[in-house]
């Protein structure tokens, strides 16, 4: 059977290094030749996540985010229009999908993301297809879920221009639990990253820190999508309510009871939950934190640039010893 790794399983290993100041390195990534990121973050589509206000924030900072899909295609349309920069918004593909991704062509979209849970399916196929005819090759197409290399190969043969990596990983995600199917994310990452097609790989689900981002990109991932790292933002939707002193907010995976019932009014396969974070203040300042974090692991291994970085990095495994050395332990000693 094959052995899989996850995040915690790995570290980057130290090298020599020239680099003198982070800021001279270069985190920039691109999605198309005209789309580029000088952040390599997109903010997930989900409720919690993303609205208009904090995808135009993102894209201020040089990152982005998709605007979800769970409201009517006038809602989610007028919601497009208002973003500035970078336009990316979600689709499904059942229903009125080819309506939905025509009205937020005609409000400016620039990448349409056909936002499934299991992406490696004929009805994805088929969606591919229609969507090419219906708004032709100049729109970047965004596709995920997918675990498997075979996945990322076929997407990328059915038209998608960029694939999101990760099934099952997510910090509120019941699908393994719930399916008994999955893969962790980063062993994902490292299959994907084998293929040949050039779509590009968005690395997505269980992402908890800036360590985490910078194992993803050395594993091969263009992009790094998250949610939970975003929700606790003021710029995300929803209000922050108080518990005991401490502010929260609520964040939800999309397949969650609760979220099913706003959407549609029933329930069918619950493959997520739904949690209060703690709010995080200022989207702004996480992702300056995360910005640095990301540059600071750049310099760790020597590169001055994504695709220097991804040649030179190298991978150890690590003990549950090790994991326990690498997180902050002085609280369990005195
Ligand atoms: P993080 O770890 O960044 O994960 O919070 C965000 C990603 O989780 C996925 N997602 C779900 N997966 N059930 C799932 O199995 C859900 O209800 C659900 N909602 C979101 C999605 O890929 C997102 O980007």
């Amino acid at each position: 059977m094959k052995q899989t790794v996850s995040f915690d399983d790995v570290l980057l290993l130290p090298q020599y290094s020239e680099i003198v100041s982070r800021k001279s390195i270069d985190i920039s990534s691109s999605l198309s030749e005209n789309i580029v990121l000088d952040l390599p973050i997109i903010a997930a589509p989900m409720d919690t996540v993303t609205n208009s206000y904090l995808i135009s924030r993102m894209n201020k900072h040089g990152a982005t985010g998709v605007l979800h899909r769970y409201n009517t295609v006038h809602q989610q349309a007028s919601s497009l229009k208002s973003i500035n920069g970078i336009k990316a918004a979600a689709v499904g593909v059942t229903g009125n999908y080819t309506d939905r991704a025509l009205k937020l062509v005609d409000a400016g979209a620039n990448v349409i993301c056909v936002d499934v849970a299991h992406g490696h399916h004929a009805l994805v196929k088929h969606a591919l297809k229609v969507l090419r005819n219906t708004i032709g090759y100049d729109i970047h197409i965004m596709v995920g879920n997918v675990a498997t290399l075979e996945a990322f190969n076929d997407l990328a043969d059915w038209g998608a221009n960029s694939i999101k990596v990760g099934i099952g990983g997510g910090s509120i995600c019941s699908t393994r639990v719930q399916t008994g199917h999955g893969l962790p994310t980063l062993q994902s990452i490292i299959d994907c990253a084998q293929s040949d097609r050039d779509a590009k790989l968005i690395a997505d689900g269980g992402i908890k820190n800036s360590g985490d981002m910078v194992k993803a990109i050395a594993a091969g991932a263009d992009f790094v999508m998250v949610g939970s790292l975003l929700a606790g933002t003021i710029e995300a939707p929803g209000e922050s309510i108080t518990i005991n002193g401490k502010s929260y907010k609520k964040y939800r995976g999309m397949a969650s009871v609760e979220a099913q019932i706003d959407w549609r009014g029933h329930t069918s396969s619950i493959e997520g939950v739904s949690h209060m974070i703690p709010a995080r203040g200022r989207l702004e300042k996480v992702l300056n934190e995360l910005e640095g974090g990301i540059r600071s692991g750049f310099s760790y291994t020597g590169a001055l640039n994504i695709v220097e970085f991804q040649s030179k990095a190298k991978f150890v495994q690590q003990t549950s010893s090790g994991l326990y050395e690498s997180r902050t332990h002085i609280k369990d000693r005195f």
